[in-house]
């Protein structure tokens, strides 16, 4: 028997071991990753001190994260694989975008066209950004909420700035009888992902930037309906094309135009939401 047969037959044997009455998609999981890391194993003729080395990087990932940072989800975001996952679950064309590390629950219920932001920022523009939430057919809903968030003009989210008031730059809004919403918040900074632990070693090895194109969170939801996940991007950013986690969407890239009058905003931007039924 040659070593490659041995190789197969023993990643067999692992397999083998997962138990009777395991949960069924976690056996379905646990099956597919195990063929997968033992023949990726093989193909790059893993060494232990290598091994080692991943061991580190993974108790290294778990020791810097905290209720404010989130190294996994950050990795994972690094190597594609949140966007991957997206496209997994609602196809390359859709409205959806990642979640990313930064998401907190229970942003603040604000009235329509307030700001989400708390303090001046340091060169801020503000932006009047609307639209109105529908269903598939574009009938609005009325009732969906979206829950926003985004960092400030320094490039941090409130948990990674201690400057900033909790819960700054984040609000829940819901949208009238005629499923519109509207709110106030600063044009989008581009801003570098935290870059000062593993992710950031990670991307120094693979000679990439940290930067993330500017850009608004959004998760917009109503009763019956599938859920959004998203962002939405300024296409006048320098980082427009070049997204250090390859989350850009082009459908969710939109020109921030001049408000010119029309609202007390330095810029204007729209944009509709269409929740498929759940
Ligand atoms: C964000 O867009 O908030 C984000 C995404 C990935 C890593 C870090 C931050
Ligand atoms: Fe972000």
């Amino acid at each position: 028997m040659n070593d490659d047969t041995q190789a197969i037959r023993f990643t067999e044997a692992v397999i083998s071991a997962i138990g009777a009455g395991t949960d069924e998609r976690a056996k379905e999981i646990m099956t597919s990753l195990i063929r997968h890391l033992h023949q990726f194993a093989m193909d790059v003729s893993l060494t232990l001190d290598e091994l080692l080395a991943a061991c580190r990087f993974l108790v290294e990932a778990g020791k810097i994260s905290n209720n404010g940072r989130d190294e996994f989800v950050l990795i994972a975001n690094i190597l594609g694989v949140e966007v991957l996952v997206d496209m997994i679950s609602h196809g390359a064309g859709s409205q959806t975008a990642i979640l990313g590390p930064m998401y907190r629950k229970d942003a603040p219920p604000l009235a329509a066209g307030t700001s989400i932001s708390r303090v001046r920022a340091q060169g801020e523009q503000t932006v009047f950004v609307e639209g109105h939430v529908t269903d598939a057919a574009g009938t609005p809903i009325a009732g969906a909420t979206l829950d926003v968030w985004q960092a400030s003009t320094n490039g941090l989210y409130d948990v990674e700035d201690r400057d900033q008031p909790d819960m700054n730059l984040r609000g829940l809004f819901t949208t009238d009888a005629n499923g519109y919403y509207a709110f106030r918040c600063l044009r989008p900074t581009p801003y570098p992902i935290p870059d000062d632990g593993p992710g950031g070693q990670l991307l120094e090895l693979l000679k990439r930037h940290p930067m993330r194109p500017a850009h608004i969170h959004f998760i917009v939801r109503a009763q019956g309906k599938q859920s959004v996940i998203s962002q939405l991007y300024d296409a006048a950013c320098i980082y427009i094309d070049n997204d250090s986690i390859f989350a850009v969407k082009n459908p969710l890239v939109l020109k921030f135009e001049s408000a010119d009058g029309r609202c007390d905003s330095d810029l204007y931007v729209r944009y509709d939401w269409r929740l498929a039924d759940s």
